[in-house]
Order: structure tokens, then C-alpha cells, then sequence
């Protein structure tokens, strides 16, 4: 059995995310002691940045159980009405992908996180009624890939809102550190450095990385994941010197193309490379803002000078 598990279980062991650490540390401590439930805490942040994993270090802070369910799979109010019913006093309901609850689902939790109750209409015509549904007080930790898509009344009844950030190198090396010792394999340290530097600040890809590169050190190597075999292996797997993926790569290059840089709109990049919207809005195009590759504009996105010079293309001297 492994001593440590992958996830971290408290926060002194969550690494990165430090403003929010410090601060849910403080609200958690507040509310214990004054033995009242954990205000509701909405995480926001692209996908792998470890909402979850918060979520599940909450519950634990807070010494409640948690109970996990997601946005799409809670269809109709009676789904929610179960899920709650099964509450605690005190517990954690974790709902990812909080934006993508049913209206009439989200309605229900209006209620239910204000004042912990439920109005659920039984029947139909002349034969409904309305039930009134007293719950345990409990923290509802919502997470979500995108501020936008909350609704105005379901976002205001959060009262800790955390925005988690891609992390920087030196988090994702001590994280890439502790994978490798959780999974006992040798990682020198400008291995763990290069893992780091091409993970797109994305801990699920970083321990992914570290898994796929252990996996060449085994076969092509030692065992000993050292930067030599990090750079073969990154490179057999389409990650580039600056942590950009296949698909990164694919966005970019149609942008550059098709469309002489844009702008064009998302959908259609979507389109063109064959991924859902969803996917690209989520995981791809942040990324590429943030590393400068990508412009929003009003007319839709645009390929930077950054992108044209990375990937080996003359940038159009009338842009
Ligand atoms: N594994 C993945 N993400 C982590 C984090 N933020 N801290 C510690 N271990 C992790």
C-alpha cells in the first residue's frame, strides 16, 4: 500500500494555490471554531488545477464527509432532492462542472444554500402540492471551468469565491518530486525541472508527463528519469520546448494557415480541428492566452507575433 496517496489530504501538503490555501485556511479555522458550517466556496480555474483535490482537502480541514456528484448528472430536481436528503449536518456536497445543472435544478438549490430548505412541487394540475424539505446545514464547494457561465443568482450565494491559477515551475517541480517519490522512481533534478517547464502549469499533466517519461527511463533507460531521456520523451509525445501539446500546436498552426492569423472565431477553430467548443474554451485557449499566443479581440482570437515566431512562420508585416 502507498504511504502517501497521490492527492494531497490537508492543505499543508496541497502544493501551490497559495493565496487560497492561506485564506480558506482562515475561514475553516473561523468556522470550526465557532461550530458552524463552512460558507459555500465556488472554485473556478481550467481543468487540472485541482479543484477536486480542494474540494476533498475541504471536507477533510473541516473533518466532514464529502459527498461528490457533477452538474450533468444531476438531470431533474428529484436527482438533487436524493443527493441532499443523504446530507450530514456539516457536510461537503462537491458538485463539479457546477455551470452545467438543469435551470430547474439550480433553482431548487437556491433555497437549499441560503436557508437549508427545499420546496419540491409533488404531481401535476389539480393534484400537486408543495412539499417543504428542512436539510442539515451543510458547504455546497462548486467548481467550474469558467466565470461567465454561472448564472448572477446562483454566483452570489457563494460567499468564498477561489480562483485557481496554472502554477508556476518551482510549484510543479516540488509536485512532480512528491509523484515520483509516492511512485518510487529516481528523478534528477533538471528532469523534474523540464517535466515542470512543458506541463502547461497543469499538475494533472505534469504527474502525467512523469508517468509517460518513467515509462521511456524504463524501456530506453535505467529507470532514472534524467533529462536526457525527459527530452527524447517529450519529444516522441508532441510536447513542445514551450509545454504546447499536439493539439495546441494543430490550433495554432490552422489559425496561421487558414486564416492568416484571425481573427476567426472560436467555433470555428473548434471546427477545423475537430474538438468540441467546450474543450478548446476550457483546456486549450486559456493557456495559450496566458503564454501570449493568443489574442481576444472583439472580432474573434488572433494569432500573436509569439505564435508565429514559435512555431517557424513569417509574420505578416501589414498585422
Ligand atoms: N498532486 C497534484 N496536484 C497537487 C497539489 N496541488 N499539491 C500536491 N500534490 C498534488
Amino acid at each position: 500500500a502507498l504511504e502517501k496517496s497521490l492527492r494531497p489530504q490537508f492543505l499543508s501538503q496541497y502544493i501551490g494555490q497559495d493565496k487560497i490555501k492561506e485564506q480558506l485556511e482562515i475561514f475553516i479555522k473561523a468556522a470550526k471554531m465557532r461550530e458552524e458550517v463552512l460558507d459555500h466556496v465556488l472554485l473556478f480555474g481550467p481543468p487540472g488545477l485541482g479543484k477536486t483535490t480542494m474540494a476533498f482537502v475541504i471536507a477533510n480541514e473541516l473533518g466532514v464527509h464529502i459527498k461528490q456528484t457533477a452538474g450533468p448528472a444531476i438531470e431533474k430536481p428529484g436527482d438533487l432532492v436524493a443527493i441532499l436528503n443523504e446530507l450530514e449536518p456539516g457536510d461537503v456536497l462537491f458538485i463539479d462542472e457546477i455551470h452545467r445543472l438543469p435551470m430547474q435544478v439550480e433553482e431548487i438549490l437556491y433555497s437549499a444554500m441560503e436557508d437549508f430548505y427545499i420546496d419540491i412541487m409533488l404531481g401535476n394540475g389539480d393534484g400537486s402540492r408543495s412539499v417543504h424539505l428542512d436539510l442539515p446545514p451543510f458547504t455546497l464547494v462548486g467548481a467550474t471551468t469558467r466565470a461567465g457561465m454561472l448564472s448572477n443568482p446562483l454566483r452570489a450565494r457563494f460567499g468564498i469565491t477561489a480562483h485557481m491559477e496554472y502554477y508556476n515551475e518551482t510549484s510543479l517541480e516540488e509536485i512532480i518530486k512528491r509523484t515520483a517519490d509516492i511512485f518510487e522512481v529516481d528523478v534528477i533534478d533538471d528532469a523534474a525541472l523540464e517535466i515542470a517547464l512543458r506541463s502547461r502549469g497543469t499538475p494533472r499533466i505534469a504527474n502525467r508527463l512523469l508517468k509517460r517519461v518513467r515509462d521511456f527511463a524504463q524501456i530506453m533507460g535505467n529507470g532514472t528519469v534524467d533529462k536526457l531521456i525527459t527530452d527524447k520523451a517529450l519529444t516522441i509525445l508532441d510536447v513542445d520546448n514551450e509545454g504546447l501539446d499536439y493539439i495546441d500546436q494543430k490550433i495554432l498552426r490552422n489559425m496561421i494557415e487558414m486564416y492568416a492569423g484571425g481573427p476567426v472565431g472560436l467555433s470555428t477553430i473548434a471546427v477545423n480541428i475537430a474538438e468540441d467548443r467546450e474543450t478548446v474554451e476550457d483546456m486549450y485557449e486559456p493557456y495559450l492566452i496566458q503564454k501570449g499566443f493568443i489574442m481576444r479581440t472583439k472580432q474573434g482570437r488572433k494569432a500573436t507575433q509569439r505564435a508565429y515566431a514559435h512555431l517557424g512562420y513569417p509574420y505578416p508585416t501589414e498585422n
